[in-house]
């Protein structure tokens, strides 16, 4: 009777062992299959953040570029307004001239002083945006490498005991990975609307300046002009 148990119960083990212990080996294999879909899934990444992020660093340097312009044109208005004042100087007595001297050194120093507010302002909030477009290029390609493939065989189930729903865990994974390759399209765009929103402050800052400089050299200009009609009354 005691044999018979016995028997009966090595036939039980031998047969789960036929019929489920090789699911979970194929599991293991299964898991091995998906390797390449892992290691393409990071070449993807890879190869897109690097070329996501050169794109954003061009955008960058073509913010540079079109500042410098800005700056360029705006100093070159300055500068034309400050010439035709001198100019304009010149041509008359000096004594109508003189004081304004002063009145031209002290707006041009003042335009200097504006000019690095101007751009100490935008350079901190460029700062700023740059941080932030490297922090989430980092979060978006942690996504691609939060999946550890030996975490599907301590997760679910047992592989000895219960190997059927791994193997639906290392399915779901593999569709997981691929979905999950990051898309940078978005923080280059977010970028993108960042810089021109700061040039378009530092637009605004080179604008105020202008306007003061020109209400101040026109003031210089009549103070000068009244003195000279003083002279010829
Ligand atoms: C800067 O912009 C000008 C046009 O405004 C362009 O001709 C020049 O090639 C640009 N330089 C760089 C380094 O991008």
């Amino acid at each position: 009777m005691k044999t018979l148990l016995f028997l009966g119960l090595l036939a039980v083990a031998n047969a789960q062992y036929s019929e489920v212990r090789h699911i979970a080996l194929d599991a293991v294999d299964k898991l091995r299959e998906i390797l390449p879909d892992y290691q393409s899934a990071h070449d993807i990444t890879i190869n897109k953040l690097y070329e996501s992020k050169q794109k954003a660093l061009g955008e960058l340097n073509s913010f540079y570029n079109q500042t410098l312009t800005l700056k360029t044109n705006s100093l070159k208005v300055v500068m034309d307004a400050e010439l035709n004042l001198l100019n304009y100087g010149n041509t008359i007595e000096d004594w109508c001239f003189e004081n304004n001297i002063w009145g031209l050194m002290s707006i041009t120093g003042w335009a200097g002083n504006k000019y690095s507010e101007c751009i100490k302002k935008l350079d901190d909030s460029i700062d700023k945006d740059v941080a932030e477009m490297y922090e989430q290029f980092s979060v978006s390609e942690a996504k691609i490498q939060k999946y550890s493939i030996f975490e599907v065989f301590f997760k679910p189930s047992n592989i000895i005991s219960r190997p059927e729903s791994l193997a639906d865990t290392i399915s779901k994974l593999k569709i997981d990975i691929t979905d999950d390759i990051p898309d940078f399209d978005d923080i280059i765009r977010t970028f993108i609307i960042d810089l021109r929103e700061k040039q378009s402050q530092y637009t605004n800052c080179l604008d105020e300046l202008q306007t003061v400089f020109d209400d101040e050299i026109q003031r210089l200009r009549k103070f000068s002009e009244e003195c000279v009609e003083e002279q010829n009354n």
